[in-house]
């Protein structure tokens, strides 16, 4: 039976029981940013499982999950991977253990037509609920029911004691036996060995918790069952292969890889193949659901994952993007998404494989040569060196360590580069700048909110150098919380720096350059001016409402030139970052290539259409499901609550935002593109400037162009007058100063002339 099959057989049979076939959820969690990828077929119904937002009782999907705990093991193991696919099946305070046992033995012997006597069940050793169905209601033979403590048994595994905090809730799993023939060979070998004999194939998790941030557990509002099925795993089963690699999902792209290696004539093991062809599928499903490789979290992932296939596959060129259509060509009717995206994916692959073989290139000599004559250790001064210099990532020399059989000594590379870190600290002058720990104010109190401004208030808590002060004194800088706070000070988020102001006591002048969030405690970020500022003294906060209002233009602009973006180079353009304050505006999208200056043009033209028609700016609050039906624009990777404020521009845009914004276009003036660069593959960048700003960006690019024509003229003279004293020279001397006196323009017979006389 092929994979497809077992897939749609899945689906298929709990749609009969009455789920929601519900498709998978993107990779990259869009409401949840506590999570670096989706990792279980759960993540999308967290809200459900707490009892929220329930639409529907009953749902079943196949969801692309990325892990990244195991990817030492990627490869070398027969079932270790990065990106897998889960099957599920979910009830969200409708049925429980009784319905999801019998559905799960039902499909397991009846659909799938399992041997009974080939599936082996555990139970959490305190759930006898379980037991006692799986025992007398299903009648498995009690010697195959083992029950395991909550590191096997609970899900999240040892939740109790360790977390996270969330949903959660005792499983059993089924497994299959390979036989007493596999494995250890012990007489009492059982699913608890961690030999080879038995494989999990299916978690049944019933969902019956909320661990609290205290560490207790109590019971939702409602009873949920969560299941996950390794696709992967249940089709090696049955499909009776020895790995998940040698399965109908995988041998297609496996053969595609021996033979581009076949035909380069390079040989690598199999479990190089393997780890491969995992890299490969997991890269194209990120790039796909919006995460480039770049240096940030995400996106670390992917470049390391790419840098790791790269590797293996012991290749000096390019090769990996190849495989990508492979990969679509496998996947594509289940995720439809992957197929518009093929080139796109693509051509990112073959950038980063082109970026890091220039790396490689450089670098791998230099460790030739360290490690020549045989030696079988790096010191630290040399990772450092092949970090630092060569710009060789530490996980990649790790990896090329290992398997070469060579020990590095990352302590003292440790030691070297944290040196070399307090080196430029020192050198870019950041003492005076605020390092905002949130958990720093965790002892503060959080006052009530005030809606008056200027502010009269006390000063409550305090911070100076990261620790809790009573005073900061004349020229030092310190972060305070007052109560009241403030509820009408913007404090930093979305991409927005907070306000900044003024604070005045008696005998003392303050600033405030930012304003941040500490878990709902305001914190300014204070430099004392004029005498000491203490805890309890009285003060007055006043915003400086200019920079306010330059802000709110250049988020209002960053609003419009999104959509301009969109407009100028199609929907795929996606917010992936934005930066705006008062002086300029930062946007980065998905892009994968660099905007011609026409479409710069179009894209700053229509901005400026929007600004000089002197639209409405409008601010709502509604419900999430109201905004995104009305097609409000969100960022991905940010959290929305349930209920969001949507920034309409009429006919211009519409977007999700928390953030201040201007009332009408017109006041923003003018928007101007200063620069367009990438800051990760298939990630563009812009930086835009507005009203009074414009100008001031014109003054200094005027100086700093008319500085250049003096300096071009100049060296031009220079040449002219050095052409003219040597001999034959002297029509080459003409034409540079036709040119120079505006006679002439550089056309191809002028250039031709040039050419011949210089270099006869
Ligand atoms: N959430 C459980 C798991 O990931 C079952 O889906 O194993």
């Amino acid at each position: 039976m092929l994979a497809k099959e077992i897939r749609e057989r899945y689906l298929r049979f709990f749609e009969k029981k009455g789920h929601k076939i519900v498709a998978s959820d993107l990779l990259v969690p869009e409401n949840d940013p506590t999570l670096l990828f989706t990792g279980a077929g759960m993540n999308q119904f967290k809200e459900q499982f707490m009892g929220k937002n329930v639409t529907f009782k009953r749902a079943t999907s196949s969801q692309k999950c990325l892990r990244t705990g195991d990817l030492e093991n990627v490869g070398r193991t027969p079932r270790h991977h990065t990106f897998f696919e889960m099957l599920g099946n979910f009830s969200f305070g409708d049925y429980f253990k009784r319905e999801a046992i019998n559905w799960a033995w039902e499909f397991m012997t009846v659909e799938m037509k399992f041997p009974k006597e080939r599936l082996w069940i555990s139970v959490y050793k305190d759930d006898e609920e379980a037991y006692s169905i799986w025992k007398d209601e299903i009648k498995v033979d009690p010697k195959r029911i083992v029950k395991l403590g909550p590191d096997s048994n609970f899900w999240p595994a040892d939740a109790p004691s360790k977390g996270p905090n969330g949903p959660c809730g005792p499983c059993s799993e089924i497994f299959f036996d390979w036989g007493p023939g596999t494995g250890c060979g012990k007489p009492d070998c059982s699913p608890a060995c961690d030999c080879s004999r038995f494989i999990e194939v299916w978690n049944l998790v019933f969902t019956e918790f909320e661990r609290k941030p205290d560490g207790q557990l109590v019971p939702l509002p409602a009873k949920n069952i969560d299941t996950g099925m390794g696709l992967e795993r249940i089709v090696s089963v049955v499909q009776n292969v020895p790995t998940n690699f040698d399965t109908d999902l995988f041998t297609p792209l496996t053969d595609a890889i021996k033979k581009v290696l076949d035909a380069k004539g390079v040989s690598v093991p199999k479990s190089h193949i393997n780890l491969i062809a995992d890299h490969i599928r997991a890269v194209t499903f990120c790039i796909t659901d919006g995460v480039s490789p770049s240096n940030e979290k995400r996106g670390y992932v992917v470049r390391k994952l790419i840098r790791r296939a790269y590797m293996k596959s012991k290749q000096k060129e390019a090769f990996l993007f190849n495989l990508v259509p492979v990969v679509v060509g496998l996947l594509k009717d289940i995720y439809p998404e992957l197929e518009g995206k093929r080139e796109h994916v693509a051509a990112i692959v073959k950038d980063e494989e082109d970026k890091f073989n220039e790396t490689l290139r450089a670098a791998m000599p230099v460790m030739e040569e360290m490690l020549s004559g045989g030696k079988k250790k790096l010191n630290g001064d040399q990772v450092f060196k092949l970090v630092d210099t060569y710009g060789m990532p530490l996980d990649v020399i790790s990896d090329e360590a290992e398997t070469r059989g060579v020990t590095i000594d990352v302590d003292t590379y440790e030691k070297l580069m944290e040196k070399r870190k307090d080196e430029s600290r020192k050198g870019s002058n950041i003492t005076s700048d605020f390092i905002f720990k949130p958990d720093a104010f965790a002892k503060a109190p959080k006052p009530e909110l005030s809606g008056d401004m200027p502010l009269l208030c006390d000063v409550v808590f305090m911070l100076k150098n990261g620790a809790p002060a009573d005073a900061i004194s004349e020229g030092e800088n310190g972060e305070i919380i007052t109560s009241p706070q403030s509820s009408v000070i913007y404090t930093e988020g979305g991409g927005q720096v907070g306000d900044a102001g003024h604070i005045e006591a008696d005998g003392v002048s303050a600033v405030f350059v930012n304003v941040c969030n500490a878990g709902g405690k305001r914190v300014f970020q204070t430099h004392v001016k004029k005498g000491t500022l203490r805890i309890g003294a009285k003060v007055k906060i006043s915003i400086d409402e200019k920079r306010k209002e330059r802000t709110a233009c250049n988020h209002t602009a960053t609003h419009l030139l999104q959509s301009a973006l969109r407009q100028v180079l199609g929907d795929q353009v996606k917010q992936s970052g934005s930066y705006v304050d008062d002086r300029r505006l930062r946007f980065d999208f998905t892009q994968l290539k660099k905007l011609t200056d026409r479409e710069l043009l179009a894209v700053e033209e229509l901005a400026n259409g929007w600004i000089e028609k002197n639209m409405p700016v409008k601010k709502e609050t509604k419900s999430l499901e109201e905004a995104k039906t009305e097609g409000a624009l969100s960022f991905f990777g940010e959290k929305y609550g349930e209920i969001v404020r949507m920034v309409t521009i009429p006919g211009a845009s519409k977007e999700l935002c928390g953030g201040t914004h201007v009332d009408n276009t017109g006041v923003i003036k003018f928007v101007k593109i200063i620069s367009e660069s990438s800051v990760a593959s298939g990630i563009r960048r812009i930086e835009a400037v507005t009203g009074e700003n414009v100008i001031a960006w014109l003054k200094e690019t005027s100086v700093g162009f008319d500085k250049e024509l003096k300096q071009m003229s100049s060296v031009a003279g220079g040449t002219a007058s050095l052409f003219k004293s040597v001999p034959g020279l002297d029509k080459a001397a003409a034409t540079v100063d036709k040119v120079l006196k505006n006679e002439a323009h550089v056309d191809k017979a002028l250039l031709k002339e040039f050419d011949e006389t210089v270099r006869p």
